[in-house]
């Protein structure tokens, strides 16, 4: 699988660097053949060069659909994965990129996602809700935000005395190892798509 992850201007680049390792050990079956991100101080792009991961700054604005489309098309990529990716993805690469596309959110959606709802913000929602659990999902991208089909999901208790910061913590292993299965699963072909529902091949 020939991926490519686009990083956003305040991620720490975690999930980046834990789907490339999963590329490095053998757990996943695919190479980041691009990062890309909207400016190039952002902390995830600095990680990726640092491990030597060719990167694209491609800045909103103008020509940014087609700049998008190019540089995807350059290095050959079949598979997105956003990973703090804080825009909406241009209705083009949507299309040409139709269920190849996934976003790890660290929430149960449909609760707590959509414009405004990342990082920090989530689990402070979380919390001041009085939810007992939360967790993380892995979703096909569409064109809107937190929208689309579930491939899956992790749970993680709330704990009674957990703060935003807390439950944060315990959360982003998980975030890191669904990702990898979710994309392993692509990359293996156990993916199907019927509607809203992903169904998920079983191995034997
Ligand atoms: C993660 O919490 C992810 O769920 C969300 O953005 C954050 C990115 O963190 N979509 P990192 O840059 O991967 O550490």
């Amino acid at each position: 699988m020939k991926l490519a992850v686009f990083v956003g201007t305040k991620g720490r680049g975690s999930n980046l660097m834990a789907v490339h390792a999963a590329t490095q050990d053998g757990r996943l079956a695919a190479t980041i053949r691009l990062v890309v991100g909207t400016k190039d101080d952002a902390p995830a792009l600095v990680r990726a060069q640092e491990a030597g991961i060719p990167v694209a700054v491609v800045p909103t604005g103008d020509a940014y659909e087609s700049r998008l489309l190019a540089a995807l098309e350059a290095a050959e990529i079949d598979t997105i994965a956003l990973a703090g990716y804080l825009r909406k993805l241009p209705e083009a690469v949507v299309e040409r990129f139709r269920a190849r596309i996934v976003n790890v959110h660290p929430a149960l959606l449909p609760s707590f996602g959509g414009k405004g709802m990342y990082g920090h913000h989530v689990h402070e929602a979380v919390v001041a809700y009085g939810c007992k659990v939360s967790g993380c999902t892995v979703h096909f991208v569409d064109a809107e935000y937190d929208t689309g089909p579930i491939l899956l999901q992790r749970t993680v208790a709330v704990l009674d005395d957990d703060t935003p910061e807390s439950l944060a913590a315990r959360i982003l292993p998980e975030e890191h190892a669904a990702y990898v299965e979710a994309l392993q699963l692509i990359a293996t072909d156990r993916v199907r798509l019927e509607g809203r529902r992903v169904r998920i091949a079983q191995t034997v």
